[in-house]
């Protein structure tokens, strides 16, 4: 490691911000040492902040329909191959059930834009949610909404929001969106949510096909514009009935160097280590940890469903029972040192 490249690391901690230059040298080194050490710095970070606390959060996957047609997502509208589900409101509680006698005090239940799920069904789920467990955080990932329809669903008992921005670059978000999508609009809605007073989440797709070091320096700098309490990111993976089959996937190291990157510049951020991260590397999640993340999202959508939400190939975990899940996944995090905690496990600000 040269002195430039240690001052780098220093001054990105020490100011909580990077520069252009910065984030080339500290993505395209060769030096593992570099890396190492940009890697243990954010995990020292985290730990600051969220000592050695695991946070979990439950994930049901309650529709796989969607409107819109993004060219990297293999439940695409025009992806007539996708085994299509929608879980019924008993569905959805009973996986909350379940997930709740395991330890889990936050859902998220995330879906393609699915005009079925009107506000007023939005808005039920998350009141029978919160009737039920109101010790529990119910957080939404269902896409671009309005603002009185983010209201309503804030007002119906929703405390957080998960809309990844997929890229702050123009020309990029072009390339991976059909026209009816602006990232005008998906920011817009980053900036709605937060002012409703949701914890906001954000976050892209690591190697998605046009990413460059611009891109990814708009990406670093619009999170420190939006200020998110989350910011989710994991590697682009291929799906093959997508217009982006044939492009090569996100690799481990960029991403695990992003997430770290992510933790230094923006200290207190809840951030996961994806499933996506354990789909390219069997100890991809733990090594998010050991690079920055403490949230893990397992799955607790039914087993019957599992393999039909499919964004991308090769997704972890499609057979296996939410307490499995829980179980492996307390087990993975108790190998590196960490506790996974029955806890909303809130931003710490
Ligand atoms: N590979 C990795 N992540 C994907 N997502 C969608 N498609 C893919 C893919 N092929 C991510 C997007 C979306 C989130 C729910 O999943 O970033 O916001
Ligand atoms: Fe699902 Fe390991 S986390 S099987």
């Amino acid at each position: 490691m040269t002195l430039s490249e240690l001052e780098i690391l220093n001054h990105i901690q020490k100011t909580q911000n990077i520069t252009k230059e910065e984030l080339k040298v500290l993505l395209y080194t060769n030096d593992s040492i570099v890396t190492e050490e940009l890697q243990k710095k954010a995990q020292q970070t985290a730990q600051q902040i969220y000592g050695n606390k695991i946070y979990i959060r439950g994930l049901i996957e309650f529709t796989n329909y969607c409107k819109n047609n993004c060219y990297y997502c293999g439940i695409r509208c025009a992806n007539t191959k996708a085994d299509r589900y929608r879980l019924s409101l008993e569905q959805i509680l009973s996986c909350c059930e379940t997930g709740w006698n395991l330890g889990f005090r936050t859902f998220v239940l995330q879906g393609g834009e699915d005009p079925y799920f009107t506000d007023e069904k939005v808005c039920q789920i998350v009141r029978e949610i919160k009737e039920r467990y109101p010790d529990c955080a119910v957080t939404l990932s269902i896409g671009e909404k309005s603002e009185e329809s983010y209201q309503a669903y804030f007002d119906a008992g929703a405390d957080r929001y998960l809309l990844r921005h997929e890229t702050a670059d123009e020309a990029h978000y072009r390339k991976l969106h059909p026209e009816q999508m602006s990232l005008s609009h998906r920011k817009n809605c980053l900036k709605i949510l937060k002012k409703i007073g949701y914890q906001t989440g954000c976050g892209f797709m690591v190697g998605s096909p046009g990413q460059t070091i611009d891109t990814l320096y708009e990406d670093l700098m619009f999170i420190k514009e939006l200020n998110p309490e989350m910011v989710g990111i994991g590697p682009f993976i291929p799906h093959q009935d997508t217009p982006f089959a044939n492009e090569p996937a996100g690799t481990l190291d960029m991403t695990l160097r992003l997430l770290a990157i992510i933790r230094l510049i923006h200290p207190h951020v809840l951030l996961p280590a994806t499933t996506a991260l354990g789909t390219i590397d069997p100890k991809g999640r733990e090594k998010g940890v050991q690079a920055g993340g403490n949230v893990v999202m397992p799955n607790l959508s039914p087993v019957n469903v599992r393999d039909k939400y499919k964004l991308y190939d090769n997704k972890i975990c499609t057979g296996d029972e939410a307490a499995e899940c829980k179980n492996c996944m307390s087990a993975r995090m108790k190998s590196i040192g960490y506790e996974v905690v029955t806890d909303r496990g809130d931003y710490k600000a």
